[in-house]
């Protein structure tokens, strides 16, 4: 292998490993269950059934499962999010290792979320369906600087990815957009989990947009994630190019009757 070669599979190496750090934390909640409960039960049945779900669901990129615990009144909701650029079996290996993650990382805690680049994984006793969660919210960022054109350009861009991201429809609200700014291209993505409304990703994106205003302006790359809500933008293309399709193709045109009639009639007059 020749220096380049090598160089590049170094980087390339040190880049996995970023990639599959858990940033930047885990958030396990502050009360507990009791180990070896029906609450504990309730949980692992939850979080395994990520690997018998159906893949179209997971072709969304959203998992979104429900319990009662037996024997009392409380019902347990598990939400697991991908980005929208994952196919079904990439978004199933995410969830699946953030599934297993979420309870060695977070054992007895009756509500907790954990984030990795790809996906995030969120359980609670309280609805976490339909509902905007904000906190806690986490921003990333770049600390190589860009141009004020460069800012503003985005700016105004981010703005209609937002409103396209939120009117995706109950599948998925995710939008991605390539913003060239003179000789310089920034690559943009806009996502909310799907249960929430137009309003509710709207919502949620203006309150995470507004915390990375004190602190983030000029930056070349940024990640600002929430429970219901994120948006990314970087310098360089962090997206998988070759998505899944959104919807399967439609099915090919029935054979037209016409010419079979015409073969028949041939036929006949042979
Ligand atoms: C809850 O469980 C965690 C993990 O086992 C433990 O570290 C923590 O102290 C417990 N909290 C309470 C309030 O018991
Ligand atoms: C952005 O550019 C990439 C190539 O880097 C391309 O694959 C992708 O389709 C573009 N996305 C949009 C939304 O134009
Ligand atoms: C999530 O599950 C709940 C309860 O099973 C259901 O009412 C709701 O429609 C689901 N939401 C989505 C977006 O699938």
């Amino acid at each position: 292998m020749d220096p380049p070669n090598l160089l590049l599979l170094l980087l390339l190496t040190f880049a996995s490993t970023i990639n599959a750090q858990y940033f930047p934390e885990p958030f396990c909640g502050s009360t507990n269950f009791t180990a070896d409960s029906a609450y504990q039960t309730t949980l692992t049945n939850l979080l395994s059934s990520i690997s018998t779900t159906d893949s179209l669901s997971l072709t969304y990129g959203f998992f979104n499962a429900s319990s009662t615990v037996f024997g009392t009144s409380q019902t347990l909701y598990v939400i697991g999010s991908c980005r929208g650029d994952l196919t079904a079996k990439k978004c199933r290996t995410c969830l699946e290792a953030l599934a297993s993650d979420i309870r060695r990382l977070c054992p007895l805690q009756k509500e907790a979320f954990l984030y990795s680049e790809n996906c995030i994984v969120r359980y609670s006793d309280a609805s976490i369906f339909s509902t905007v969660e904000t906190e806690p919210n986490y921003i990333m960022y770049n600390h190589n600087a860009v141009s004020v054109e460069v800012t503003y350009k985005l700016g105004t861009q981010m703005e209609g990815l937002r409103g396209e991201a939120a009117g995706g429809g109950s599948l998925r609200k995710f939008a991605t957009r390539n913003v060239s700014v003179g000789s310089d291209m920034v690559y943009a993505m806009v996502q909310c989990t799907p249960d929430l409304t137009k309003e509710q990703c709207i919502d949620c994106q203006e309150k995470i947009v507004g915390k990375m205003e004190d602190c983030c302006l000029e930056k070349a790359g940024m990640t600002a994630l929430a429970p219901s809500c994120q948006f990314r933008y970087e310098n360089y293309q962090f997206l998988d190019p070759v998505a899944e399709p959104l919807l399967p193709p439609p099915p090919p045109p029935p054979p037209p009757l016409s010419l079979r009639h015409h073969c028949r009639h041939r036929l006949q007059v042979d």
